[in-house]
């Protein structure tokens, strides 16, 4: 267990990127509710996750992490999480198949609420408001009222994750991510796409070695695992109130953990050393990432790698790493020299979302796909280069057929991003450019693990 620490001891520190709550009792009240209800996940499973992890650092296994950059009250339904769901599992058939890795799936859903901006107030023609913060914390419309912190949107938001945790689960055990449906998916996927052909070939091999399997008597109906699969959920742990008010001590073990996801992550802003968010995640049990951006130092790694992770578990740090296309292949080699040399235990694993959007003449924030797909090439590029693993991958996406990144094969031009753009905060893949990408991965990190076994 941590030293001097408690679930409140964050409150000492720093803390950015914190709403400021009009009335403090309707806030204490809020947490003391949810500090009653009931925890979202368990430890074991968060240890689990820490388990399956612990095999990326090594390269026995890869990390998918994928879905909203927000959620929200208004988009929350059953087909929104079948859909995002469904395209997670849809790319990691792809990429199973392609590195013959177990590929470990862990959805931005059921708690991805809080968001950090850049500025405390947002100025629209002359008027000054809060800035939108999140559905877990203030409404996104540019009014006074919608535009105050509200606590009670912290109940909301539990609920709603608890709802998206269900259907969740209920999806990964119940039978609907048996392997041979999503491989149909992904094979119907294929004959609207332009560039099918291209991709062809993998999709085919995938078709054969379940028939081949099956023919073995290897199908859901004799190997039941075939028809389930672990599924995790994650999100920033930004409200530092809110994953306080559900951090809870594991009666097996007496450790901490934060039970509103199994996975948490400190964003590129809250990072900092001295930071609140730091101080809070170094305590509980939960694996957890940290966002690695241009302005990480290699030295102020080290420190806050020995801080969230003294023990070096294997499997408890994923660091995520989102430069910008033009910028990761000068930028993240000392930050793996560093944690080479000083031998800690990471999942690296690329974002390549948040380094790359870019302003429409039209407004719209956007990310154009192919300078996502270079950014996951840089990334490539130098782990081989400096003898380190690509662990993982982290991605903005929806099941819907949004129009919010430009390009890919279906070609989503900038005048396309006015019809369905409909994100809470960033630009997101649609189903289309996310399954895409994991045949473009898939083509990359096949590459390597033929150079990787060349090599052993
Ligand atoms: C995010 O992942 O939504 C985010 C805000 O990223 P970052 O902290 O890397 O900017
Ligand atoms: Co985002």
């Amino acid at each position: 267990m941590a030293a001097n620490w408690s679930p409140d001891s964050w409150t000492r520190a720093e803390a950015r990127q914190m709403p400021h709550y009009p009335d403090a009792g309707a806030l204490d009240a809020a947490c003391d509710q949810l500090a009653k209800y009931p925890p979202l996940v368990f430890a074991g499973e968060a240890r689990n996750l820490t388990g399956h992890l612990a095999k990326a650092v090594t390269g026995e296994a890869f990390l998918l992490q994928g879905g909203d950059c927000a959620e929200s009250f208004l988009e929350h339904s059953a087909n929104n999480i079948r859909d995002t769901f469904r395209v997670i599992l849809q790319m990691a058939v792809v990429l199973t198949y392609a590195s013959k890795l177990p590929v470990i799936k862990l959805g931005r859903m059921a708690g991805q609420f809080a968001k950090p901006r850049s500025t405390d107030m947002e100025t629209i023609d002359g008027v000054e408001l809060p800035s939108y913060r999140g559905d877990i914390v203030n409404d996104i419309a540019f009014d006074d009222a919608a535009r105050q912190p509200d606590p009670q949107r912290m109940i909301r938001a539990y609920s709603q994750s608890a709802a998206t945790l269900n259907l969740l689960r209920a999806f990964a055990q119940g039978g609907y991510a048996n392997l041979h449906q999503v491989h149909r998916w992904t094979h119907d996927f294929m004959g609207r796409s332009p560039w099918a052909r291209k991709y062809a070939e993998t999709a085919d091999r995938i078709g054969e070695a379940l028939e081949f399997m099956a023919a073995c008597g290897i199908d859901p109906e004799t190997v039941p695992q075939l028809a389930q699969t672990d599924f995790y959920t994650s999100h920033e742990a930004l409200l530092l109130r809110y994953e306080q008010a559900l951090t809870r001590q594991d009666s097996l073990t007496g450790d901490w953990y934060d039970t509103s996801a199994h996975f948490l992550w400190i964003g590129d802003r809250t990072r900092f050393e001295g930071s609140a968010h730091v101080e809070y995640l170094r305590g509980i049990g939960n694996p957890i990432g940290m966002k690695c951006g241009p302005s990480l130092e290699p030295d102020a790694l080290l420190r806050l790698l020995d801080t969230l992770n003294p023990a070096r578990v294997p499997g408890r740090m994923t660091l995520i790493t989102r430069y910008g296309h033009d910028k990761i292949e000068a930028g993240l080699p000392r930050l793996v020299r560093a944690v080479m040399r000083e031998g800690h235990p990471v999942v690296w694993s690329c974002d390549p979302m948040h380094g790359n959007v870019v302003k429409t003449s039209t407004g719209y924030k956007t990310r154009p796909f192919d300078r996502i797909l270079a950014e996951v090439r840089g990334f490539f590029a130098v782990h081989r280069a400096e003898g380190s693993l690509a662990g993982g991958i982290h991605t903005e996406m929806t099941g819907q057929n949004v129009t919010e990144c430009t390009g890919g094969a279906m070609d989503v031009t900038q005048m396309d991003l006015a019809d369905r753009y409909h994100t809470h905060c960033d630009p997101r893949l649609n189903a289309g450019q996310s399954i895409e990408l994991a045949f473009l991965l898939a083509e990359m990190l096949n590459q390597e693990l033929k150079e990787r076994r060349k090599a052993a």
